[in-house]
């Protein structure tokens, strides 16, 4: 094995150009590709920069030629060479180094490589798995390289600006106390307190909120956040966010300082000129209008209700879900005639069905006729009525679902989804950034029979709407405020309750017993009492950001190592049985498992 003694390494590979031509350089790198047309040896060597071309020749140097024989892909090299031009023929002006190469004076092998399991190439179609398991040689990808490059940019433009704004960068404990709202804790024993447990943070939320408390009146911080949950294709059970909190705040001017700090990523990263302000959209009318709190406006195919045309209707369907409060709603699907199928329109309502609506109903708008199974059941005004509010025209099918409201919202926003899925209209050049604003305080859990926070519990109510966490909770609305990005939740946050009383309130709103709330959440509430400035914030997801700066479907593509659906990691298999030593110092012992 060869080392590095006496070398240097003068260049990056891909940085070499023509003005280094007659330059001895010194490179280091893999070898991404060798070819021995005889005479010659051509290895393409490969460092973060980029690749460089080097020629071995036998007729120069047969000892050096025949050293570089034994090169195969992936083996890490130093060369040390002269930079020449390539014949004209040889010219590759598809390589930023493609004018040039590198004529070995001296070759070192640093290290062999066996023949790797993955090709170490630009968007290769290797099974995830596989990738994630040789996540270390996946990462040699330019793609990938690329990400963690932009995601490196991302993180500092953050630190850079919110500095500029006078915030201060403070890290808050990983090892935390559990508290019952918001997702399930990853719990970590204490070996010194027998029976107790840390858990690891779901996020900063109540440290940030003491330190506007301590008067550091800004803080960011680019933090680790731990939840166990069911996985999905942008859920990641430990992920990044950039969380952040001012003093002496109104929403608005925590929206300006997030606009500014977006703006700028998105002309550093993107070279994309952002309109300032961000449209901003209550979430009443963004689940009126899109089915969704995180909507995706590029494309139309918006909701509308028809509930007052078909409420009594003889289709039994659609007059009942009104009766009991619930809604009929439609999408326009513009053009869908020639586009769907009798086929297609059957697996639009399975994809409705996902979202537990128990079917969808569909007027065709043919030349001269409606095709539908449910027009036999509706008077001729009624369908005039559909059609008109629908501003239907021949071509259109009309999309229709009948049921308690949010089964309606979920089921077509998701149908709006898989309609501009299926017609391409995600187009992921096009940037759509806008605040949903107006959140309600509570939502209903039917899992635990109670309401809980929408946003988290900590979350100011809208002046007026204090009276009501009393009378009626469900009606409350929230100073929360979330940013989409391309029908993304990128970030969100809210005006924080800065008062002992209304923060008692609202945990006996959420259920809690006066003993309960001040046992979990004493501190806080004590800490109030000692003068605390108005405060707010929010966070951003940065992996999600960095997913859709970089184009990316998969919030893994931007994790160096991330897990997979079960919330294990492929390259250490983490989690793993640990040694019963290990257990019996933290007082556990295992239940029904055995290894
Ligand atoms: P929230 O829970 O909305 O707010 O989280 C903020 C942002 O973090 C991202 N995010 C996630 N990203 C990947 N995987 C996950 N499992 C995941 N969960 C959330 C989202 C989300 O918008 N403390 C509050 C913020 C505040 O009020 O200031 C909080 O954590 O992009």
């Amino acid at each position: 094995m060869e080392t590095l003694q006496g070398l240097k390494r003068t260049h990056k590979c891909g940085t070499l150009r023509e003005e280094h031509v007659g330059s001895e350089v010194t490179v280091m790198g893999w070898a991404q590709s060798y070819r021995n047309l005889g005479g010659v040896i051509f290895i393409g060597l490969r460092d973060r920069s980029g690749i460089v071309q080097v020629v071995f020749n036998a007729e120069q140097n047969k000892e050096l030629f025949d050293k570089a024989d034994t090169i195969r892909n992936e083996f890490v090299l130093a060369v040390v060479g002269e930079v020449i031009p390539r014949d004209a023929v040889a010219i590759n002006d598809k390589m930023p180094t493609g004018r040039v190469e590198i004529r070995a004076k001296e070759l070192r092998i640093l290290s062999v490589a066996e023949t790797p399991p993955i090709y170490i190439e630009e968007n290769s179609d290797v099974r995830e798995e596989i990738r994630l398991k040789y996540r270390y040689l996946d990462l040699r990808r330019p793609d990938m390289q690329r990400i963690m490059e932009l995601r490196h940019r991302v993180a500092k433009l953050a630190r850079d600006y919110f500095d500029s704004q006078g915030f201060l960068e403070i890290e808050t404990p990983m090892l935390t106390k559990s508290t019952p709202e918001g997702a399930r804790d990853y719990l970590v024993p204490s070996r010194v307190h027998p029976g107790h447990f840390y858990a690891l943070p779901q996020s900063p939320q109540l440290y940030k909120q003491l330190l506007m408390l301590s008067g550091m009146d800004r803080y960011i911080q680019i933090v680790k956040c731990f939840r166990d949950e069911d996985l999905r294709a942008d859920r990641q059970p430990e992920f990044t966010q950039i969380d952040l909190e001012m003093s002496f705040v109104n929403i608005d001017d925590v929206l300006e300082v997030n606009e500014g700090f977006m703006k700028l990523v998105f002309k550093e990263i993107l070279g994309v000129d952002l309109k300032t302000p961000f449209r901003r959209m209550t979430y009443q009318e963004a689940m009126d209008r899109f089915g969704s709190d995180k909507p995706d406006t590029r494309f139309d195919f918006e909701l509308v209700d028809l509930s007052s045309i078909v409420a009594g209707c003889g289709f039994k369907v659609f007059a009942d879900a009104v009766a009991n409060g619930g809604s009929v709603r439609a999408i326009n699907c513009k053009g869908g005639g020639s586009k769907l199928s009798r086929r297609d329109l059957d697996a639009l309502t399975d994809v409705v069905k996902l979202y537990k609506a128990k079917g969808m109903a569909w007027i065709n708008v043919c030349e001269n006729e409606l095709k539908s199974s449910i027009t036999k059941f509706l008077t001729q005004e009624e369908i005039d009525g559909i059609l008109s509010t629908m501003q239907a025209e021949v071509g259109d099918i009309i999309m229709i679902v009948a049921d308690r409201n949010e089964v309606v919202y979920d089921a077509l926003g998701n149908l709006r989804l898989e309609l501009a899925r299926r017609f391409d209209l995600l187009k992921k050049d096009e940037y759509d950034l806008l605040w949903v604003t107006d959140f309600p305080l509570f939502e209903y859990s039917e899992e635990e029979d109670r309401y809980v926070a929408k946003h988290h519990p900590f979350t100011m109510p809208v002046e007026e709407d204090i009276p009501l966490l009393k009378e009626n909770p469900q009606k409350a609305r929230a100073k929360a405020y979330d940013m989409v990005f391309n029908g993304t939740e990128v970030g969100g946050g809210s005006l924080r309750i800065f008062n002992t009383e209304l923060q008692q309130t609202m945990f006996e709103a959420l259920g809690f017993t006066k003993e309960k709330a001040w046992e979990q959440f004493g501190y806080l509430m004590n800490a109030f009492r000692y003068g605390t400035p108005p405060h707010g914030g929010m966070a951003y997801g940065l992996d999600r950001l960095v997913m859709l700066l970089a184009g990316r479907d998969s919030i893994r593509d931007v994790i160096a190592f991330p897990k997979v659906k079960d919330a294990s990691e492929l390259m250490t298999e983490a989690p793993t049985f640990v040694d019963p030593k290990q257990l019996k110092e933290l007082h556990l012992a295992l239940e029904d498992i055995t290894e």
